[in-house]
């Protein structure tokens, strides 16, 4: 079972797609095992996303990113992190298939509606950034 990061962005909250976002991700079997509703400070923002720290396109992604609330969750499953990029789709909404989320409700790079984890490193220090330990719940005593 893998663990993976997964946050609907701030334009993904503001146009109303968090129901639409979670269904897939449900749908398809993954378990939401962490969610909150928050506002990323400029600093996570800047350790979330440090690999791109000499990207020209870093400014507007660290604006964008904590201009509003965000959703951030835990997802859990078989091959997760491979899952979850499946059903976001590629980076540019423009190229991302339809049938992907990207593909279905977005149109720019900045504001491309999802973020995913790209490899079990980052899903790593992704789920470590944004939750402690005990945010993370199991389903096993569930009925
Ligand atoms: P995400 O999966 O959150 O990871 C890094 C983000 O940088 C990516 O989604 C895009 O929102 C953004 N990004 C990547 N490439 C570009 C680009 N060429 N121009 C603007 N934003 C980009």
């Amino acid at each position: 079972m893998e663990r993976t990061f997964a946050m609907i962005k701030p334009d993904g909250v503001q146009r109303g797609l968090i129901s639409d976002i979670l269904k897939r991700y449900e749908s398809k079997g993954l378990k939401i095992v962490a969610m909150k509703l928050m506002q990323i400070s400029e600093e996570m923002a800047r350790k979330h996303y440090a690999k791109h720290l000499n990207k020209d396109f870093f400014p507007e992604l660290i604006r964008f990113i904590t201009s509003g609330p965000v959703v951030a969750l835990v997802l859990e499953g078989d091959n997760a992190i491979e899952v979850v990029r499946k059903l976001n789709g590629e980076t540019n909404p423009q190229k991302a298939s339809l049938g992907t989320i990207r593909g279905d409700f977005g149109i720019s790079k900045t504001k491309n509606i999802v973020h995913g984890s790209d490899s079990k490193e980052s899903a790593e220090r992704e789920i470590q950034l944004f939750f402690s330990e005990s945010e993370i719940l199991s389903y096993e005593r569930a009925i």
